[in-house]
Parts: structure tokens; C-alpha cells; sequence
């Protein structure tokens, strides 16, 4: 449905032009022409005299922020169960409460918790896994649709190494079980999209990942994935594929590691090779970068000045429930942090990234997966937040990029008092 709406909001503007720099206009007016930016102003020009305006007074008007890697039926366990690695917390904590997504009466009571948190969060795009089940992934997107969120979903496919009740029978059921939710859900929906997702090398063996290859030609699928994120999986994947020269290779030689065909998002990144990055690089691979995932399950500290340097496209992910949060505000603190300890622990010679850095990854660097998305430059997709930062009185006037910092650090998501998608008003 075309969304034909001309408006503008009027606030304190600020958002990325490219990795370093932030923009910021006091009492601008940001123009949205249906569904797309048409710029910032500080008058509006005569031919947008009369449209609707929505002033918000001081409120800061930022783009939308995107989640480029998130696990929906983890969303129940966040915040506990925080005390293993990710090899053991799989099979421990993520993998039996994934398991209950057989049952679509706890799928529907968890997913929309899950949702409902969703669309009053910062967040406007989102790439998020579902489990291996068929309908409870169709019912995620169903009452992911209702939120008017923008997202790519993807029911996961695992056929070894997991417990008997997680694991699909073999390859082909897996395959057809893909084929089964892609035929259900085509022409369906308007906001969510689907995305092909084998879990990890781990949980999918050759003769899987060939067929996932066969399917995301024929259905020209985007894909998601986790790469190179602990020490022992790396290892493991090693043992698995003792013909790969690296992690990053295991998928590629299926042809599901980038490329103009298969635009592919892979999650955390912390032990990639310089090989890995470029490779990553040449087939524009995306980054999802999840510092509090990498933090909580002890994974370690990506490498994200070099991801940014190497001009890897880079974004930020809650990693849900790695991450305990699905703040996309506390990721920025969060990536900024721990590039911090990086630099003074571990390579002197990687400065720490800038908050304006951080803030590009939530917004443009992972936007862009979905087109033009994440900045208030003319052509860009309308996604906006309005933030209400009153709630942390200062005692003196600070500039626009100053509060945006502060409001990151002081817990932005309660600011957030409006959101559009695409020139839609969420809320
Ligand atoms: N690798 C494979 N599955 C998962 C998962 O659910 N979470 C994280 N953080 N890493 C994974
Ligand atoms: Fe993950």
C-alpha cells in the first residue's frame, strides 16, 4: 500500500551524514513526502507551505534505529540464566526454551510480549530469527506485521548437534519445511519479509546447506547467520569442516555469504580473521555487531574500528537474549564501551569509536540493509523518532548532539514519545 501523506514535524533535528559526522538544526523542520524524506529545513520551502505540522517543541527528532540481529523466542529469557558460554548456554538456557515454540498457545502468549515490547522500543527495523517451527515462525510475523515494524524474519533450519526436540529429522525435512513456511506467508504481508536462516555451521550439516543454497536462489532470499562469535565454536567448526580455510568459508562455498544475490547478515564477528574480513569485505557482507550479547556470554570484544576502517558494513544488534536488553540506545553505549576496553586492552593502535560512530551504525550502517534507511538526507525512507529528554533536567543549555549523547547513556528508551516507519505513525 503506497503511503501518500505529506508532513512535516518541527524539533531539534539530528542524524548521521556519514560515519563521522553528525548533523544537528535547532528548530528545523524534517518533511516527509509519502513515506520518504524530503530533507531538512529550516524554513519549509514554499511548496511544502501548508502541509501538516507537527511541532514538538524541544523534543530532539532522530531516524529510526535498526536491530540487525535479534532472537524473538529468547525474549523470554532475558535477563537470566546470564552465566555460561555460548556453547553451554545454548544447550542449557536458549535451546529448551526454544523448544516450548511447539506449542502455539505459549508461541502466541510469548510472541506478543515480545511484539508489544517491540513497537513501543526505539527500534523501527529489525532482522530477527524465530524458532525451527513453521507456525509459531508464521505467527511471529503475523503480530510482527500488526506493529507496523519493518522486518526480516526467518523460521531457523537445524538439523544436527541439537537436542532431539530442537532438531529438524534431517535435510530434507528441514528443506521442506523452509519451502512450506515460504509458500504460506507469500504475498502475505506488507511490513515483514522473510530471510533464510540456518542457525550456525554447527547446527546445519552439508547436505542442508545445500539445500538452503538451492532455496535462496529460486525464492532470491536474503540471508542471516552467526559467525566466528566464541573461541570453542570456532573451534568447532574447524573439526566440522576440516575443508574450510576459514569459518566464514563453511558458508560461503554454498554461495550463502554475500554477493549481489544473497545480501547476508552475520552476527558478532569477534574472532574473524583478517581472511574472514576480507572476504567479508569483497562480498559486502553485513556486520552485526552485539557488544552486550559478547559481554554477557563472555564471548569476547569485536573488532568494530577495524570493521568500520576496512569499510565493512557494519550495524548494531541486540542479540536478544544474549543481549538482556532490546534497548537499541544502550547498544550505542554499549558498542562505544566496549571499543573502549578493546583499544586499551587489546590493539593500542584501534582508537575507540566515537558516539557519532556508534550512532551511524544504529541508523545507516544497518538501515542500509534494507535499502535507504536510517538518515534524514533527502531520498531516505521515513523512519523517525521523537525524544523527550525533559525527564534529565540539566542545569545548563546543551547543544542537540550533547542531549542525543546524554539520553543514549541515560536510558533513552523512556524518551521515546513518537515513532514513524516509513511515514507511518506508529505511535
Ligand atoms: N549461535 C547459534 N545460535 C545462537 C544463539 O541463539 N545466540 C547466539 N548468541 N549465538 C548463537
Ligand atoms: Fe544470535
Amino acid at each position: 500500500m503506497k503511503n501518500n501523506s505529506t508532513f512535516a514535524l518541527r524539533g531539534s533535528i539530528c542524524y548521521s551524514l556519514d560515519a563521522e559526522t553528525l548533523a544537528a538544526e535547532e528548530h528545523a523542520y524534517v518533511v516527509c513526502e509519502n513515506g520518504v524524506c524530503a530533507g531538512v529545513f529550516q524554513e519549509l520551502p514554499s511548496r511544502f507551505q501548508g502541509i501538516p505540522c507537527t511541532d514538538t517543541g524541544s523534543s530532539i527528532i532522530i531516524p529510526g534505529l535498526t536491530d540487525l540481529h535479534l532472537h524473538a523466542p529468547q525474549y523470554s529469557l532475558r535477563g537470566t540464566k546470564m552465566d555460561l558460554e555460548l556453547l553451554d548456554w545454548l544447550n542449557a538456557v536458549a535451546f529448551p526454551e526454544e523448544t516450548k515454540y511447539s506449542d502455539l498457545t505459549y508461541a502466541e502468549q510469548a510472541y506478543r510480549i515480545f511484539t508489544e515490547d517491540l513497537k513501543k522500543s526505539p527500534t523501527t527495523r529489525a532482522c530477527i530469527f524465530g524458532t525451527l517451527h513453521v507456525k509459531a515462525t508464521e505467527l511471529l510475523m503475523d503480530l510482527t506485521e500488526e506493529t507496523g515494524i519493518k522486518a526480516y524474519i526467518g523460521k531457523v533450519n537445524m538439523d544436527r548437534n541439537g537436542p532431539a526436540e530442537l532438531q529438524e529429522a534431517d535435510a530434507q525435512a528441514s528443506s521442506q519445511a523452509t519451502v512450506q513456511w515460504l509458500t504460506d506467508i507469500s504475498g502475505k504481508y506488507e511490513n515483514v519479509k522473510p530471510i533464510l536462516t540456518p542457525r550456525f555451521i554447527p547446527s546445519c550439516s552439508d547436505e542442508l546447506m545445500g539445500e538452503l543454497s538451492d532455496i535462496q536462489k529460486k525464492y532470491r532470499l536474503p540471508v542471516q547467520s552467526h559467525l566466528s562469535e566464541n573461541p570453542g565454536e570456532t573451534l568447532w567448526v574447524q573439526e566440522l569442516c576440516p575443508d574450510s580455510s576459514f569459518y566464514g568459508d563453511a558458508y560461503d562455498r554454498f554461495g550463502l555469504f554475500g554477493g549481489d544475490s544473497c545480501p547476508t547478515i552475520m552476527a558478532h564477528c569477534v574472532y574473524s580473521s583478517d581472511r574472514e574480513i576480507a572476504l567479508m569485505k569483497k562480498r559486502g557482507v553485513y556486520v552485526a555487531h552485539c557488544p552486550q550479547s559478547n559481554m554477557n556470554l563472555s564471548s569476547g570484544i569485536a573488532p568494530a574500528r577495524k570493521f568500520l576502517d576496512q569499510g565493512l558494513h557494519t550495524g548494531l544488534g541486540t542479540d536478544i537474549a544474549g543481549g538482556h536488553t532490546l534497548s537499541m540506545f544502550r547498544a550505542i553505549a554499549d558498542a562505544v564501551q566496549v571499543s573502549k576496553l578493546h583499544w586499551r586492552l587489546m590493539e593500542e593502535s584501534q582508537k575507540a569509536l566515537t558516539f557519532a560512530e556508534a550512532f551511524y551504525m544504529a541508523t545507516i550502517g544497518g538501515g542500509s540493509f534494507f535499502g535507504k534507511a536510517g538518515s534524514f538526507l533527502p531520498g531516505y525512507e521515513f523512519d523517525a523518532l521523537i525524544l523527550d529528554d525533559s525527564l534529565f533536567p540539566h542545569p545548563q543549555p546543551l547543544s542537540v548532539p550533547e542531549r542525543l549523547e546524554r539520553l543514549t547513556y541515560l536510558g533513552g528508551d523512556q524518551c521515546v514519545t513518537g515513532k514513524y516507519v516509513s511515514g507511518r505513525k506508529i505511535f
